[in-house]
């Protein structure tokens, strides 16, 4: 059995990570672990601040363990809100005005456009990888369903007419980014084991 610490408070995260791993995997998160502790995500991009998550759990622990930073990126607002989609309304992360703070934005636009990106920083035996996973897609005029977490009702990946909050968990992992890198996680890992 591969065991990893989960750098992230984010119960949705962990849930949607666990749910993607193959047998002979497990995943503690810091809840688990017995860490109580907000992991800053001070840096411009999303590799650096799952860089920086998994560096301070590492260190903290001495234990092997990946983090992720994701974000939803639109072409109409340059990328925005990017590595700030957590906290893109206001400084607490709030997902209804997160949310809402996007529709406004996009409210004359033309171009509807996003993808969302994971990027996962693995740290094992004191050696970083990173893995992305990317979904491109569109942002729906007005939220629909209530599944999920963050932007899920407002958006549609590509190859669905259905927003990510109208999908069950399973559904979402046939698009989702996270589950993307994840499996680019899963793959490392195995390669590992098996010429360990
Ligand atoms: P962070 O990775 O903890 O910095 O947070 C990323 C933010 O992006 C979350 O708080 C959500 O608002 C948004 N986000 C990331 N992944 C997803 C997803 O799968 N669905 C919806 N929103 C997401």
């Amino acid at each position: 059995m591969t065991e990893l610490i989960f750098a992230t408070n984010n119960e949705n995260k962990v849930r949607e990570i666990r749910q993607a791993l193959p047998e002979g995997f497990s995943i503690i998160s810091l809840k688990e672990a017995g860490i109580l502790k907000d992991i800053p995500e001070p840096h411009p991009t999303l590799e650096a601040n799952a860089t920086e998550k998994s560096t301070v759990i590492y260190r903290l622990t001495g234990k092997n363990c990946f983090s992720e930073d994701s974000g939803l990126e639109t072409e109409a607002l340059d990328g925005a809100p990017g590595v700030r989609s957590a906290r893109f309304a206001d400084n607490e992360p709030e997902y209804a005005s997160n949310t809402e703070k996007l529709l406004a934005l996009l409210q004359d636009k033309e171009n509807r456009r996003a993808r969302f990106k994971t990027v996962i920083s693995l740290i094992i035996n004191n050696e970083e990888q990173l893995f992305e996973g990317i979904c491109e897609g569109t942002i729906a005029t007005a939220p629909l369903g209530n599944g999920g977490f963050g932007y899920d009702p407002v958006f549609i990946p590509d190859g669905s007419d259905r927003t990510f909050g109208q999908m069950s968990l399973e559904e979402k992992q046939e698009f989702s980014h996270r589950k993307k890198a994840v499996k680019k996680l899963v793959v490392y890992l195995t390669h590992l084991s098996v010429g360990s």
